[in-house]
């Protein structure tokens, strides 16, 4: 049955608009694909359909649909491929944005409680002076206990117990040596601060580890006293636990002369007395004393003519009172839940 030609170019021409449509909207190539296959494609093509109503063409038309026909395919299959390569360059983008998903919680890395501590401490020391230093973790009896005054089997020692190597020398019990190590090498007038670790055969409890962080701190001058001492060891108190009060307690160390232990007043209960500080309303946070002269002179310094005091304090500890930690074996867990709670 014969159609008229104005009636099927009208036809062709909507359906050249809707297609168009289509394909400007398809938001993927999947959807794309449909589209083509459905105007354009071969077998189920809607463009077919209109292939065959050629047949219906009056003769003289023939040219004229055909070529309108042939116009409208060009342009179809052209604006396909333009959209296929718009959504194959944002494809990525496209795939991977789902809306709905969860954001990725951005992790950040948190410095250990302890490492926190030391800073602080080293910057407060740095602020006054004082350089740091650092010396073996595997260090010669003599410095870890002779040249500190230990007379060999002291009870002392008992206190200090720890691995010993073969071929002498044994894991430091303490920063201590660091103070000969350092007058050995520089002269006085000298300040330092020693951060590093120490070990001991200690049992791991809420308030002991076998292995352990302590910070040395030195002075030696001409005319050192315990008034610089006290009041270095005051204000440092001041600045780490903001305003607290302090006491020194007598103490004995052989490597010092008098020995002192400074307590700051418990930040857990605030003085009036917890299990942390054992109910006594104060937390020892170091040693510390005028370093006796034979130590002095075991380093190679002249003890008449200088003194010096030193001190040596736990992070590990430190860190319990500052951040309300209750047991010292939290520190060494490496627990997650716990370490991101420092993260800045
Ligand atoms: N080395 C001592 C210890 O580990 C701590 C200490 C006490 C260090 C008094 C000192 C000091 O420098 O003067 O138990």
């Amino acid at each position: 049955m014969a159609r008229p030609l104005p009636e099927l170019l009208a036809q062709l021409d909507d359906f050249l608009a809707q297609t168009l449509s289509q394909i400007r909207s398809a938001e993927s190539l999947d959807a794309l694909e449909t589209v083509r296959a459905e105007s354009v494609g071969r077998t189920r093509g809607a463009l077919n359909d209109f292939k065959r109503s050629l047949a219906d063409v009056p003769g003289p038309d023939k040219p004229a649909f055909g070529a309108r026909f042939n116009a409208v395919k060009t342009e179809l299959e052209g604006a396909l491929e333009e959209r296929r390569i718009a959504l194959a360059a944002s494809k990525p983008a496209r795939a991977t944005l789902d809306l709905s998903m969860p954001a990725r919680r951005e992790w950040r890395g948190a410095k250990h409680p302890v490492t926190l501590v030391m800073e602080e401490v080293e910057s407060i020391f740095r602020d006054l002076g004082f350089t740091i230093a650092t010396g073996p973790e595997a260090e010669h009896e003599w410095y870890n206990f002779g040249a500190l005054n230990f007379p060999p089997d002291h009870p002392a020692m008992d206190m200090h117990d720890t691995l010993y190597l073969e071929g002498g020398g044994l894991l430091r019990t303490h920063t201590s040596p660091v103070q000969i190590r350092t007058l050995q090498s520089y002269p006085p007038p000298i300040r330092i601060i020693a951060p590093g670790n120490a070990f001991r055969r200690d049992f791991f409890d809420a308030s002991h580890a076998p292995m352990f962080a302590q910070i040395e701190g030195m002075a030696v001058d001409e005319g050192i006293s315990f008034v610089d001492l006290k009041a270095t060891l005051a204000h440092f108190a001041n600045r780490f636990f903001g305003e607290t009060a302090t006491r020194f307690r007598p103490s004995f160390f052989p490597f010092t002369e008098p020995s002192a232990e400074m307590d700051v007043a418990c930040r857990i209960c605030g003085g009036s007395g917890c299990a942390t500080c054992k109910q006594t309303g104060w937390v020892e946070i170091l040693g510390c004393g005028m370093m006796h002269p034979a130590v002095l002179e075991a380093a190679g310094v002249d003890a008449e003519r200088y003194s010096g005091w030193a001190f040596g304090m736990g992070p590990g500890r430190i860190a319990l009172q500052r951040f309300g930690i209750p047991d010292i074996r939290i520190e060494y867990d490496s627990d997650i839940a716990f370490l991101e709670q420092f993260a800045q």
